[in-house]
């Protein structure tokens, strides 16, 4: 029997996570959800983020996490999202972030003459290094003089597995073209390295056509040409940027699934989209992406049957309009929830 630990966090995260574990309820009656209350709402109210004893248990306990998203203006620190979160990644070690970028229904597309052929890609993000780790500090600060510094990691280990993964991926799933995008041009350290490891393990591929674009230019050509592109890996922040290019490519950001993966580990899955404060309590937030992350976390549990039904049911809401606002739609989180439930059968 399968654990998955809830956590439903800030702003419309407790909204789409709803429907999300509604889904879950009704495919995998089995899957046990325990809700944890982690939040700027409990920050605020008793200090904590992400207590030791809960992370020991969702190590220990669960198979996976479930996760909505953290961000509120009353925490402008931020200090709670980077302790769950970013702790979460870097603790469990979550080194593939899996985004997948699959266009729907060709009309949510806001490219001309771009269907679902054409926009169906998955991106390995790096998950565990970069500008992320928050190694760097100030000197001087609130000075004339201050200086800030952020430090890019990339380490051997760290860069050559996020690249065996993505190959492993195109091989498994019968992908003939990884793309790896760096800046290697302007960074030439950690550039160097991923050019370095991506010949190598490439060569290991003979069979996958391996290809590299600087990170500008890969902005580029998603828009202009996204049939380029089955798999792309690349570095955390670029990863992080590209991706939300990739999510109003597929329809908007109220539809980007992702996973944050450590194979044969407990892993944590999120919709790509934040909190959204300026619409968090209005129950107009579209809960399609936490459902697909809802279906990619059932096939991390060993049902990717279930996770192809998830999908066909949100494509069957999207072609019928059965929406919510930001899409054109007049349906709220909740009678979106009901739509998928509804075609689920
Ligand atoms: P955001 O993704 O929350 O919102 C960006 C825009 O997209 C907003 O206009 C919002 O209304 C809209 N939007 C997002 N999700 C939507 C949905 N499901 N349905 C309809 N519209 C949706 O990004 P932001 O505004 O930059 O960030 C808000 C907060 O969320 C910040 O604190 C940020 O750090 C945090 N954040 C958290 C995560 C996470 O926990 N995984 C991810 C991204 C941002
Ligand atoms: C994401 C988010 C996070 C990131 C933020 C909230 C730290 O934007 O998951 O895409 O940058 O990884
Ligand atoms: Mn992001």
């Amino acid at each position: 029997m399968a654990r998955v630990a809830v956590v439903p966090g800030d702003g419309i995260g407790t909204e789409v996570i709803a429907e999300g574990c509604r889904v879950i309820a009704a495919l995998a009656p089995d899957v046990v959800l325990e809700h944890f209350d982690l939040g700027a709402e409990r920050y605020l109210r008793d200090g904590t983020t992400l207590p030791d004893d809960v992370f020991a248990r969702w190590q220990r306990e669960f198979d996976a996490v479930y996760l909505g998203a953290l961000g509120d203006p009353r925490v402008p620190s931020n200090v709670h999202a980077k302790d769950i979160l970013l702790g979460s990644r870097f603790r469990l070690d979550l080194f593939i972030n899996l985004r997948p970028i699959q266009l729907l229904d060709a009309r949510r597309c806001p490219l001309k003459d771009k269907g679902p052929a054409q926009v169906d890609m998955v991106v390995f993000r790096e998950n565990t290094e970069d500008l992320y780790t928050g190694m760097g500090g100030t000197f001087k600060q609130g000075t004339a003089d201050e200086v800030a510094q952020e430090v890019a990691i990339a380490t051997r280990k760290g860069v050559e597995r996020i690249i065996r993964a993505a190959f492993a991926y195109a091989r498994q799933h019968g992908k003939t073209r990884v793309c790896m995008s760096d800046k290697s041009n302007a960074m030439r350290f950690t550039g160097g390295l991923w050019q370095r490891v991506f010949k190598e393990v490439a060569a290991e591929y003979p069979e996958i056509a391996a290809s590299h674009l600087y990170v500008d230019v890969l902005a580029m050509e998603l828009v202009r040409a996204p049939e380029r592109f089955e798999v792309i890996v690349t570095s955390n922040l670029f990863g992080d940027i590209v991706t939300d290019l990739g999510a109003i490519l597929q329809g908007g950001i109220g539809l980007a699934c992702s996973g944050n993966i450590h194979p044969g580990r407990v892993s944590l899955f999120e919709p790509v989209h934040g909190s959204a404060p300026d619409i968090a309590g209005k129950g107009i937030a579209n809960p399609l992406a936490a459902i697909l992350t809802a279906g990619m976390l059932l096939s991390h549990l060993g049902r990717p049957e279930l996770e192809a039904r998830v999908k066909e049911a949100v494509r069957g809401c999207l072609l019928a309009d059965e929406v919510t606002p930001e899409l054109g739609g007049r349906l709220s989180t909740r009678a979106v929830g009901d739509a998928v439930l509804a075609r689920l059968g």
